[in-house]
């Protein structure tokens, strides 16, 4: 198991955010995670990447246990996580965004100094195709339009190796075409790390839900299935009545 989280709690003031008993995923798994605003989404993210302490739980990585321990630490054991506020320098170019963040992995001070190897310039190029940015390597990246630059944000986790990409609503704002585009890219991450994804747009969440999706309401697990499963989980179509319900007319 990649990751294997137990008994989970945390409250903010009284109201309990999340309180999830048990959640795993295997290496190379793509697991999206859906449910309405407030379920608690985008808290276990912040709990798994060590962002927010839960009151109660476990979360284990790779038999490791890692509560407790802090942002940083659990960056470098290789769990990436790729937030909807953007974290790219604008005013340097692609090329510098990605070189930055292949050296930030060894040592952010020699980062400044050191000459890119051979390897670590193929390796860039190598990630730059992956989230099809090739061409614009040498573009300002304040001049990428918004679907580019959610896809350097990626860009720039996976040059840190993860193991564990965690992702929160990555096509938000995007055209359909480069929401489209993202699936794709996140179907191909997945061949190399296992991935958890957060997602209102259904139909981006057929196209990349190959796997198990789960879904969240008021903190709890409702529900763990196949896409179509959920889909037509009259429990499922329930938690969206009411509240947040254009993502599931999307179908
Ligand atoms: N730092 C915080 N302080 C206080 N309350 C918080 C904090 N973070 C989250 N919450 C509350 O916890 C609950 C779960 O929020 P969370 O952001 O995890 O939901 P979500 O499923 O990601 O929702 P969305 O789909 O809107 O992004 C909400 O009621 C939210 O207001
Ligand atoms: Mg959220």
């Amino acid at each position: 198991m990649l990751l294997s989280v137990n008994n989970l709690a945390v409250s903010f003031g009284g109201v309990q955010a999340l309180s999830l008993s048990h959640f795993s995923l295997q290496p190379q798994e793509l697991r999206v995670i859906i449910g309405p605003n407030g379920a608690g989404k985008s808290t276990f993210l912040d709990i798994i990447c060590g962002r927010t302490k839960p009151d109660t739980g476990e979360v284990y990585f790779n038999d490791r246990a890692i509560m407790g321990m802090t942002e940083v630490s659990i960056a470098r054991l290789g769990i990436g996580r790729k937030f909807q506020q953007p974290s790219v320098f604008p005013g340097l170019t692609v090329y510098d965004n990605l070189l930055l963040a292949a050296k930030m992995k060894k040592d952010i001070l020699s980062s400044l100094f050191f000459k890119p190897s051979q390897l670590l310039k193929a390796r860039i190029h190598e990630v730059a195709e992956k989230i099809g940015l090739t061409k614009v390597l040498s573009s300002i990246a304040g001049a990428l339009s918004h679907g580019q630059k959610q896809w350097l944000e990626i860009g720039i986790v996976v040059l840190q190796d993860p193991k564990l990409l965690l992702i929160d609503e990555p096509a938000a704002g995007m055209s359909d075409e480069e929401t489209y585009k993202t699936g794709e890219l996140l179907l191909e991450l997945s061949n190399n790390h296992g991935i958890i994804v957060i997602e209102h747009d259904m139909k981006f969440v057929q196209q990349i839900a190959r796997e198990r999706v789960t879904v969240l309401e008021r903190g709890k697990l409702l529900v763990e299935g196949s896409f179509n499963d959920i889909r037509n989980d009259q429990r499922v179509i329930d938690c969206y009545l009411g509240r947040n319900n254009t993502q599931l007319e999307n179908l």
